[in-house]
């Protein structure tokens, strides 16, 4: 996502989270921390063959705990894989920036989203409640234990007994 994107995603985002879409300058302080030296953001766009807009999603990362910040793709290709698409971006980088666990807030209500989420291993720890505002409806909070590094040793080197967590559900 670049700044030439924010308009486009700010429409979809008003569509997708009516009561709570985030702002404009939300989404251009984001991209501040997304690209240069000591970046700990990604943020993704999916264009349609058109060329017009048809997901994106944003992920942050802080000492070795990365944060799924936001998802949303356009109600005409749900349930084509793209939300699927955009968290594997996601949790890629979640590696690059050497996360050891991913965490997400998702409502309560939400069970497409959070079935998406399972599907990647993530699962539910707990809740917050009236995180969402207006409405004060609660959230679900999930994690996704990041599998460790193989060690270094070369390709092919086992994953450790008992590790957690799938970037491909
Ligand atoms: C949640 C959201 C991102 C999911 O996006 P999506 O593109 O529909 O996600 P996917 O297509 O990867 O998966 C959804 C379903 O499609 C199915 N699917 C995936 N690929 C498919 C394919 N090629 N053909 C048919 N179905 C497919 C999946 O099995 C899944 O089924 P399930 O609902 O039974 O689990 C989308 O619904 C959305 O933007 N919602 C509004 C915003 C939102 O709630 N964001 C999350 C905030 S926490």
């Amino acid at each position: 996502m670049r700044w030439w994107d924010i308009e486009p995603v700010l429409a979809l985002e008003r569509v997708l989270f009516p009561e709570d879409a985030w702002s404009r300058g939300m989404f251009w302080s984001e991209l501040a921390h997304a690209r240069g030296a000591g970046a700990n953001r990604r943020y993704v766009v999916a264009e349609a063959e058109d060329g017009r807009l048809a997901g994106y999603a944003g992920f942050a990362a802080s000492g070795g705990l990365g944060d799924v910040q936001t998802i949303a793709v356009d109600r005409e290709h749900w349930g084509t894989g793209l939300g699927a698409r955009l968290l594997t971006d996601l949790l890629g980088w979640a590696t690059r920036f050497e996360c050891t666990e991913v965490l997400l807030e998702v409502r309560v209500d939400n069970h497409r989203a959070q079935r998406l989420y399972e599907r990647f291993g993530f699962a539910p720890i707990g809740f917050r409640r009236g995180y969402y505002q207006p409405g004060n409806v609660d959230a679900l909070v999930m994690r996704l234990t990041m599998a460790p590094a193989p060690p270094a040793g070369g390709p092919g080197a086992p994953a450790a007994p008992g590790s957690q967590g799938s970037l491909h559900g």
